[in-house]
């Protein structure tokens, strides 16, 4: 047991003014320090001497004190919202700040904790956060580029190596992971989760929690993880960012919740509300949301913060005055208020009117007070703020053989006709599009602290790998976009792109004219990083400007078309499927994504990613995601059928489901086996299927579990991902692959939101993708 109260004490006697027995006066409020019902806590928590520590803490407390530690304040950089917290120095001073974001450096965080430590009269140390989205200084692919390795030590790996490098620098919290389930690709956002499937998602949470928390938060190199966004972010409508979510109770815990429930179950320490509203009531005020819910229910003990400025646009939202949203939002449960200043401007007031009870702040305060003491720094403020151990940790040469790794697994072929792919390393290539160079594309959307001038572009890539044998014929071919309204707003968030000022004829005669002098094409396409994440959607998701109309030029040279895609969404590309000999999605890889690409492409590493988004033929179909529902008037693909759920003009397929990635190789499936055709409840079903390599190389293979309930009381999805393994496969081998099935995989909400299981008639599907399945029937019996 860790002796916190008295290591404090000691800290405080040898570094500080004054100890916290003995208050200081002269830094006093009007409100005297008294002892009130925030000594005993509201419920026992499992640690009763933290529970005892912060109750003596906060008996000595005065209310505004006890509010400066609701507030959580931006330091200044990067940041996202349109205000920047003020004087943040003076606030950290008086104690109106428990905690600061967006500033890191084991120097800057030690200046700005001493700040807090010194000169507070109780001396209580600040939360350092940061938005540390897919890595921190060694970058990964962006988060939905993770998730399509389809490995949960990769992710896990990831999540484990940004909390060394965070925590090393200063920081103790991070605004991660992403969980919210996303179908609509116009959502720029889709680029930072795990895509659109409930329980893959939930599986990538957890992994998530583990990797950046570990076992034990004091730890120097663990970070508390933020959840975000609670809740149902993804399902803004229309793709649009911020938006209107309006959501059947069925779906939402069917579908939407489970991530967020998983990632409570993992142990994340804390909670970030999200923009949206949710049936009517904005998230970041929605009790039932974030007490019924996420504490009654679910019993989460950490604490709770708000998006960017969220309790302030309730006033937009129509909820009410600036006063009134702040006092609604810490009753419906929010404990921290990010960067938007409503509890330290108002609550003070408002408890002497009547309008709040000290007893809700004193919740709020003890749950920020335990994160403090759950990650030690009670017991050492400077714990994160080893300059020696920020330089030995930093970009450490493990970690970047680490991201290259990753980067490689998560990239998914999605065309590889006349095995046009890997590449050979002597002859000429033309090199083409607006991203074979880029680097600072390399590192995607939100990439931490992440610097781009230290990523890899494919360009460089592809000489490391290939070598000097490899002539390369470049060629821009292509600027993003024609649009010089979005370059300008790209370029005024860091998009650093370099316009050509030649008109687009030129510069494609000049692509295709190295394409007539090589022997294949690569050309690079996709989105400028900026056209992803926050704020960025997107109505029309083809590729942006002219880099179709490149792409058609080039391949009238008759010459092999390699396409490498660097996006951050599932993209509308039909044409692209059709022409193309070979496509390879690389997403936005990270620091190491040049050389990463370059291992794939030149073959020595066979691609093994897997999509986690349905891409669709063409912006209409969207949302399309592989487990919806079957309709009363399912299409069976007759075009005289008309009375059918359908359109007229597009096949209800999707491009590329989910699921969907090719390899080098070629993995053929025997029949699933189940151990029985019928099981009680309390029995496991086993399947088992015979996979074999039987291509010409080595490889990795996602074998996927499908399960459908055929008829129960509410409809269910046509098929729902239940479980997967990945194995490797060396040329020629077979392997068999065993799932269990059990209850827990046959249950679902039902309309009174019970989970349950009903007995009746199931089918299972095993394959490569949700599509290309075998399936198996079974029975559950009472
Ligand atoms: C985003 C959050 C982020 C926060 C702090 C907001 O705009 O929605 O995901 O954590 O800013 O930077």
């Amino acid at each position: 047991m860790r002796k916190t109260s008295t290591a404090f004490a000691l800290l405080l006697l040898a570094g500080c003014a004054q100890p916290i027995a003995q208050p200081d006066t002269a830094t006093q409020t009007a409100t005297a320090p008294q002892a009130n019902a925030a000594s005993a806590p509201a419920s026992q928590s499992a640690d009763p001497e933290m529970d005892a520590f912060i109750s003596d803490l906060m008996a000595k407390m005065t209310l505004d004190e006890k509010i400066g530690q609701l507030n959580l304040a931006a330091v200044g950089f990067d940041v996202t919202g349109p205000v920047v917290s003020q004087n943040v120095d003076e606030n950290i001073r008086k104690g109106n700040i428990g905690g600061v974001f967006n500033t890191f450096t084991p120097v800057a965080a030690r200046k700005l904790q001493e700040m807090a430590v010194k000169n507070t009269r109780l001396h209580i140390p600040l939360l350092f956060g940061y938005d540390v989205i897919h890595g921190h200084r060694t970058i990964f692919p962006i988060p939905l580029g993770i998730s399509t390795s389809w490995d949960m030590d990769v992710v896990e790996r990831s999540a484990r190596i940004a909390a060394e490098e965070a925590s090393a620098d200063g920081l103790n919290w991070v605004f991660s992971p992403m969980v919210d389930i996303a179908r609509d690709p116009r959502w720029g956002r889709i680029a930072e989760g795990a895509g659109e499937d409930t329980w893959y998602g939930s599986q990538v949470a957890k992994a998530m929690v583990r990797g950046y928390q570990g076992t034990d938060l004091t730890k120097e190199n663990t970070v508390m993880a933020c959840l975000k966004h609670f809740a149902l972010y993804g399902a803004a409508e229309a793709g649009r960012d911020y938006n209107t979510v309006d959501m059947s109770m069925l779906r939402m815990y069917q579908e939407y919740l489970p991530p967020y429930k998983a990632a409570i179950e993992a142990g994340v320490g804390s909670v970030m509300t999200s923009f949206n509203e949710v049936n009517g009531v904005p998230a970041t005020a929605n009790k039932w949301l974030m007490t019924e819910l996420l504490r009654d229910e679910w019993g989460f003990d950490g604490f709770v913060v708000t998006d960017y400025t969220a309790i302030n646009e309730l006033v937009p939202h129509g909820l009410g005055t600036e006063a009134e949203v702040g006092a609604l939002t810490l009753k419906a449960g929010v404990d921290m208020d990010m960067v938007g200043e409503v509890f330290l401007k108002h609550l003070n007031q408002q408890v002497k009117d009547g309008s709040v009870s000290e007893a809700d702040i004193d919740k709020a305060c003890r749950r920020i007070l335990e994160a403090k003491y759950k990650l030690g720094l009670f017991e050492d403020p400077y714990r994160y703020t080893n300059e020696q151990r920020a330089t030995e940790t930093i970009m450490k040469p493990e970690f970047i053989e680490a991201t290259r790794d990753i980067a490689r697994k998560s990239m998914v072929l999605l065309k590889n006709s006349k095995q046009t792919l890997p590449l050979k390393k002597t002859g000429s290539i033309a090199l083409v599009g607006p991203l074979a160079k880029s680097q600072r594309d390399m590192i995607g959307n939100w990439s931490g602290a992440g610097d781009w001038k230290q990523a890899v572009s494919l360009e460089q890539g592809i000489r490391n790998v290939a070598g000097n044998g490899l002539k390369i014929n470049y060629a821009k071919g292509a600027n993003f976009t024609d649009d010089k309204q979005m370059i300008d707003r790209l370029n005024a968030h860091g998009g650093e792109l370099q316009i050509d000022t030649r008109t687009s004829q030129q510069m494609i005669a000049e692509a295709v004219k190295a394409a007539q002098a090589s022997d294949v094409i690569v050309a690079v396409v996709g989105e400028s990083q900026g056209m992803t994440g926050e704020a960025a959607s997107r109505a029309d998701i083809t590729l942006p400007g002219q880099q179709q109309e490149l792409l058609k030029a080039l391949k009238k040279t008759g010459k092999p078309l390699v396409v490498v895609l660097m996006n951050g969404r599932p993209l509308a590309l039909q044409w692209e499927e059709e022409n193309a000999d070979a496509m390879l999605e690389t997403w936005f890889a990270g620091t190491q994504a040049g050389n990463a690409i370059a291992d794939v492409l030149f073959g020595a590493y066979n691609p093994s990613g897997k999509l986690t988004t349905t891409f669709p033929q063409v912006v209409g179909q969207v949302p399309l995601y592989y487990n919806h529902k079957a309709t009363g008037r399912p299409y069976g693909g007759q075009m005289l059928d008309k009375y059918k759920s359908r359109y007229m003009d597009v096949s209800n397929e999707p491009l590329y489901p989910f699921g969907y990635g090719l390899s080098y190789t070629t993995f053929s499936y025997g029949k699933p086996q189940l151990s029985k055709t019928s099981i009680t409840p309390t029995e496991t079903l086993e399947v088992t299927v015979n996979v074999t390599n039987s291509g010409n190389f080595d490889g990795e293979e996602v074998v996927q579990l499908y399960l459908q309930d055929v008829h129960a009381s509410v409809t269910r999805p046509v098929k729902e991902l239940k479980n997967f393994q990945k194995i490797n496969l060396k040329k020629g081998e077979s392997k068999t692959v065993t799932f269990r099935v059990t209850q827990e995989d046959l249950k679902f909400y039902n309309t009174d939101l019970e989970y349950v299981y009903e007995p009746g008639a199931f089918k299972l599907y095993v394959g490569t993708n949700s599509r290309d399945v075998q399936e198996a029937d079974f029975t559950l019996t009472k």
